[in-house]
């Protein structure tokens, strides 16, 4: 192992050091390795990464952006190197002083979501992290260790781009899936899963895995799409929504809190509902493919292309309060 694994090898380690034992950290590094390493485009992203300009190690944030690494030399080579990592979905970021101009400004997101949080000195788990640009704002709110997990190989590639300018900071991202990690990472004070719960089949399965990994008492931060309506229904979404594909159905709120208590949460409540902007996700260079402004039907404000009620999504906190069943 070299280079950034095995200064995520070092961090995760002190990171894990209280809660696991050295064979459970061991075998999440060689599952993380092995899923990158099989991946058609890793020895590109292998080469990119090696060429990045070493630079002043550091890391801000200012205004809802990552700062992350003192400008060097000439910008060129650089913005060579960030564009072969495109798409870059979650942001902002200004990496060496090139500025990121993400799909999301999941700057907009956290302010939802951080006044109804504390993490001062918590241990989080952040559930399909993404590149992990909540991991630096869950720090900068003073968490004290950041495990993301995510398993699709460019944006854990993106993590270790962003690592390169930030240094060796306790944001952790493994290249696994949530129900992949072995049962013993758990004993979490808080969980986040944002974006995932609509992508997953069985959502109760994935709520009750959530649960799993809290302490007793720990937090449980859901954000993720609902439908309109006062039912607790499931509004079914057969082929794409929004022009996502693996979209398995939307639940009501009232549904939703159903799921959250079946699933052995307390104290559950919906602290935002906000309807998704065109602003909030778009198409920008460096992410020039299609986005939310595509998957709205501009005949009918409000509709998806697929004639579905358009995207709004919901924050939630609960209490883990069923003990977890095991630990490490
Ligand atoms: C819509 S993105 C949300 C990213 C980020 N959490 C946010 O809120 O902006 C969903 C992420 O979940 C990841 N994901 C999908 N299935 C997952 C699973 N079973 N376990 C963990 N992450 C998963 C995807 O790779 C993707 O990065």
């Amino acid at each position: 192992m070299a280079g950034p694994d095995a200064e995520l090898a070092q961090t995760l380690r002190a990171a894990l050091a209280q809660t696991c034992n050295p064979e459970t950290v061991d075998d999440l590094l060689a599952a993380h390795s092995n899923h990158l390493s099989r991946h058609g485009d890793f020895s590109r992203w292998q080469n990119h990464l090696a060429g990045l300009p070493p630079v002043h190690r550091d890391w801000h944030i200012d205004g809802g952006t990552l700062v992350a690494g003192r400008r060097v030399g000439k910008a060129e080579a650089l913005i060579e190197h960030l564009r072969s990592f495109i798409p870059w979905r979650k942001g902002p970021l200004r990496l060496a002083g090139v500025n990121i101009d993400t799909e999301w400004r999941s700057d907009w997101k956290w302010d939802r979501i951080s006044p109804h949080l504390d993490l001062t000195a918590k241990r989080v788990l952040d559930v399909g992290a993404g590149n992990g640009y909540f991991g630096w704002r869950m720090l900068d709110q003073g968490a004290e260790a950041v495990i993301g997990c995510d398993p699709t190989p460019l944006f854990v590639i993106q993590h270790a781009v962003i690592r390169h300018f930030a240094g060796p900071a306790a944001n952790h991202l493994l290249a696994q899936r949530l129900e992949d990690l072995p049962q013993t990472l758990a004993d979490f004070d808080a969980v986040f899963s944002m974006g995932v719960l609509y992508h997953r089949r069985r959502p109760i399965d994935h709520l009750t895995d959530l649960r799993k990994r809290l302490k007793q008492g720990g937090t449980l931060i859901l954000e993720t799409l609902v439908a309109p309506g006062d039912a607790a229904q499931l509004l079914p979404t057969p082929d794409r929504y929004a022009g996502m594909r693996n979209v398995h159905g939307l639940p009501t709120v009232a549904l939703l809190h159903q799921w959250l208590e079946q699933s052995g949460f307390s104290t559950v409540r919906c602290v935002d509902r906000t309807a998704t902007t065109i602003e909030e996700q778009r198409s920008t260079d460096w992410m020039p493919y299609h986005s939310l402004a595509q998957a709205l039907d501009p005949a009918r404000p409000g509709w998806t292309v697929e004639g579905l009620p358009a995207p709004a999504r919901t924050v939630w906190l609960a209490r883990s309060v069923s003990p977890p069943d095991s630990a490490c």
